[in-house]
């Protein structure tokens, strides 16, 4: 089986509200520990972050239907890599949410005063979810 890792960007858009991404997540645990998927989801109340890893098929088969979500718009693909060990094997998706600390980390690995994945490189991007990734406020 090949393991891949799959981070993309993309803005939210007026089909949800904040507390929708809530919701999100609880039923995407279910359905990607069926798959085998795990991840990481990070928020900041108007962008999202997600890394999803797991075998090629199953994180190539979601990734085309999470970018046709229209609670979402502008999908772009940041980073894809095959990897030899998972990052975020603990999460079927972990939810990283703007608190305090999560913040400072979302502006840490930005080139601006505002957290905007768009503009990062697909390394910084990955290295700011395994920033994230090592506290404690995943929910
Ligand atoms: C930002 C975002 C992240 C999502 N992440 C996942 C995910 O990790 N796993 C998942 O199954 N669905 C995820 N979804 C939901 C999917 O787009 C889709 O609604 C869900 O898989 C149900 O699809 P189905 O009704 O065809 O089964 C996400 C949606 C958004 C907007």
């Amino acid at each position: 089986m090949h393991l891949v890792s799959l981070i993309y960007a993309s803005k939210i858009t007026d089909k949800i509200h904040e507390d929708g991404v809530v919701d999100i997540v609880q039923k995407a645990r279910i359905s990607n520990e069926k798959l085998d998927v795990t991840g990481l989801l990070c928020f900041d109340n108007s962008f999202f972050l997600q890394c999803l890893e797991g075998s090629r098929e199953a994180v190539n088969k979601l990734y085309a239907k999470i970018s046709s979500d229209p609670r979402h718009a502008n999908a772009i693909l940041l980073q894809y890599e095959e990897i030899s060990k998972r990052q975020f094997a603990k999460w079927g998706m972990g939810l990283a949410l703007p608190t305090k600390s999560n913040s400072v980390s979302f502006l840490k690995y930005s080139r601006r005063a505002q957290f905007n994945p768009f503009e990062m490189s697909g390394e910084s991007a990955k290295q700011l979810l395994l920033a994230l990734a090592k506290k404690s406020e995943i929910q």
